[in-house]
């Protein structure tokens, strides 16, 4: 596997995400991997583990299905932070992409701050299925962290 397989031919918009984006305090999308971080974070609730509320989730078959649009759309339309939670390398049902998802989240760690955005308002990681204590401590930590930035200029 190589970022070389990187294609720009992904799918339209699944979804507005100024529409879901969460009101009050800081707003933060995650798109969350059906097969991994989607059911980490259905087993952090179901767990009672602390998931923030400034969290909006959005569901995708796949991270490799997040175009980097989509996370600059999200920015755009008021979004303080977004994340991308993959499943762990060699653990993608559609075997790379993941993999996509990372090479395109390190183009986008260079882009966003061109577009006037901390790139620590972005984060790319892995949640398994069954690690919903990982995804509770890193949701924790990134809205702790967008929290303790100063207001986004695209907010405005
Ligand atoms: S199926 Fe989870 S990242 Fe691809």
């Amino acid at each position: 596997m190589s970022c070389q397989s990187y294609s720009t031919a992904q799918p339209t918009s699944p979804t507005n995400c100024a529409g879901v984006i969460a009101s009050g305090g800081v707003k933060i999308v995650a798109f969350l991997c059906n097969w991994c971080s989607y059911a980490g974070a259905d087993k952090a609730g179901a767990s009672q583990l602390p998931v923030p509320a400034e969290l909006t989730a959005i569901r995708v078959m796949c991270s490799g299905r997040v175009e980097p649009t989509l996370i600059l759309e999200s920015f755009q339309k008021g979004a303080d932070g977004v994340m991308v939670l993959a499943c762990h390398p060699g653990d993608c049902h559609y075997k790379e992409g993941n993999l996509r998802a990372y090479c395109r989240a390190e183009l986008l760690e260079r882009l966003v701050p061109q577009l006037g955005v901390d790139p620590r308002r972005f984060r790319f990681d892995y949640v398994s299925a069954a690690e919903a204590d990982r995804f509770s401590q890193i949701t924790n930590e990134f809205v702790d962290q967008v929290r303790a930035l100063a207001a986004i200029p695209f907010n405005d």
